[in-house]
C-alpha cells in the first residue's frame, strides 16, 4: 500500500507531498490539478515499465511539464506588492516523483541533458533514482542509489557498484534484475508494474466492448474494456459471483447479466431488464449501462492489484447510478488500495460514507496545487535524494 506520494516541479505541482489511505478520493475545482496528479502517478508507473522518457515526450517534452511559475515566490510577490516574476535560478530544474510503500521508498529525478549534437538532445535524462527503507529518505536508509550511469547497492556498511553503464534513458527497474544483491529493486518493480489504471472506457457504437470477442479466462480486464464478457464470466466462475449479482441489482433492480459463449469461442453479454421481452446484447446497451457493467468487471477483479486508479469514473454515468458505483468502489477497497479522481458530488459524498475514505481536496494558490487543509504539521516527512 502506498503511504506517501511526493511530486516536485511537475506542471502545477511545484511541491506536493500527500499522505494516502486505503480509499483515496481526489477532488477539487476545475484547474486545481487533479489530472496533473493523476498523470504524475502514471509517469511513476511508467518508470517500472521502461516508458517514462517516452511518456514525457508524448506530453510535449520535459520542458513543457516543468512548473511554469517562478522558482521562489517572495513575500512581496505573495502580498501583491510586486508582480510575480522569475528570479535567477539557484538550482537546476528537475522533475521529481517519489513514493513510499509499506517498507520501501523510491524516488526518481529527471532533467535535461547537456547540449550535444545528438538528434535526441531534447530527450530527458534520468539523473538520480534511489530506493530506501522506511517512511522517508535519509542517506543512512538508502539501499540502492543510481546517479547518472552508476548504480550502487548497499551491502551492509559498504556501497557496492553493480553497474557503471546504465543509459540515461533507462530506469534501473528495466536494467537491473539481480535478486541476490538488490531484491528491493525487483520487489518495487513488481509492485509498480501491478498498479492498474482505468481511465476512459470506450462505449461508442464501434467500441470493442460492444462486440462479441474471443474469450479466455480474464482475471484482469483490459483498460479499454474490450474483454468485458470474458472478464464477467471469469468473475462468475472464480470470483465473487454474489457481489456481481448484487452490483447489477443495486443499480438496476430486477435486472440480470449473463454471458453467452458462442460456438466459435466468442463471448458476448446479455442483459435482461425488467419490462423488456427479450434481453439486450452488448451492442444495444445504453452508454451508461455498459459503462457501469465495465466498472463492475474492473472492480470485482478476482486478481486485485496493489493499487487501482480510477480517473473520473462518473463519466457518462447517470447521477442515479453513482451511489451504487460508490458502493462497488468501497467494496473493492477492501482488497486493493484505491485512488479515485472525481468531481461528481454524488459519487464523492457516497464514497465519504466509508470510514476508510480519505478525501484529498486540491486547490490552487498562486498557480500551485496544494491540498486543502493540509498544514505543515500534517504533511508527511519527505526528503528528496536529489538536492538539485
Ligand atoms: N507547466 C505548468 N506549470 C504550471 N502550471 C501548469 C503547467 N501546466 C499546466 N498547469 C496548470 O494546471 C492546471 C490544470 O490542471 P488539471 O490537473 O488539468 O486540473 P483539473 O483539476 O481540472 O484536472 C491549469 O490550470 C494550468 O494552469
Ligand atoms: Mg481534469
Amino acid at each position: 500500500m502506498l503511504k506517501t506520494l511526493s511530486i516536485a516541479n511537475y506542471r502545477s505541482l511545484l511541491n506536493l507531498t500527500i499522505p494516502l489511505g486505503r480509499l483515496n478520493v481526489i477532488t477539487g475545482a476545475n484547474g486545481s490539478g487533479k489530472s496533473n496528479l493523476y498523470r504524475a502517478l502514471r509517469l511513476l508507473a511508467e518508470t517500472a515499465q521502461g516508458g517514462v522518457i517516452n511518456a514525457l515526450a508524448r506530453e510535449g517534452g520535459l520542458n513543457s511539464t516543468f512548473w511554469a511559475g517562478p522558482e521562489t515566490l517572495s513575500r512581496s510577490m505573495q502580498m501583491g506588492d510586486v508582480p510575480i516574476q522569475g528570479t535567477v535560478r539557484q538550482k537546476r530544474v528537475r522533475l521529481k516523483l517519489g513514493f513510499t510503500a509499506e517498507h520501501l521508498g523510491y524516488a526518481i529525478s529527471l532533467g535535461l541533458p547537456k547540449p550535444s549534437p545528438s538528434a535526441f538532445s531534447l530527450d530527458p535524462e534520468i539523473k538520480r533514482e534511489t530506493i530506501w527503507a522506511g517512511d522517508f529518505y535519509r542517506p543512512a536508509s538508502a539501499l540502492v542509489d543510481r546517479e547518472a550511469a552508476v548504480v550502487k547497492v548497499r551491502d551492509k556498511r559498504q556501497w557496492q557498484v553493480i553497474s557503471q553503464h546504465l543509459s540515461t534513458f533507462d530506469s534501473l527497474f528495466s536494467q537491473i534484475a539481480d535478486p541476490k544483491h538488490s531484491p528491493e529493486i525487483l520487489d518495487l518493480r513488481e509492485t509498480i508494474r501491478n498498479w492498474r489504471f482505468y481511465d476512459h472506457f470506450r462505449t461508442d457504437a464501434d467500441a470493442p466492448a460492444r462486440q462479441p470477442q474471443l474469450g479466455t479466462r480474464t482475471p484482469v480486464m483490459h483498460h479499454d474494456g474490450r474483454d468485458i464478457a470474458a472478464a464477467i464470466q471469469t468473475i462468475r466462475e472464480i470470483g465473487d459471483h454474489h457481489a456481481l449479482d448484487e452490483a447489477v441489482s443495486d443499480a438496476f433492480p430486477g435486472a440480470s447479466l449473463r454471458v453467452i459463449s458462442h460456438e466459435d469461442g466468442r463471448f458476448s453479454l446479455e442483459f435482461s431488464q425488467h419490462g423488456l421481452l427479450r434481453p439486450l446484447s452488448g451492442a444495444e446497451l445504453s452508454d451508461g449501462t455498459l459503462r457501469y457493467i465495465l466498472w463492475i468487471a474492473a472492480l470485482l477483479t478476482p486478481r486485485p492489484p496493489p493499487l487501482m486508479v480510477l480517473n473520473e469514473p462518473e463519466t457518462s454515468l447517470h447521477p442515479d447510478l453513482l451511489p451504487a458505483l460508490a458502493r462497488l468502489i468501497i467494496r473493492a477497497s477492501e482488497n486493493t488500495q484505491v485512488w479515485v479522481v472525481s468531481h461528481a458530488s454524488r459519487l464523492i459524498s457516497a464514497l465519504n460514507e466509508s470510514p476508510e475514505c480519505h478525501a484529498i481536496e486540491l486547490e490552487k494558490e498562486f498557480g500551485q496545487t496544494r491540498v486543502k487543509g493540509l498544514g505543515m504539521l500534517d504533511e508527511p516527512a519527505w526528503h528528496w535524494p536529489d538536492k538539485q
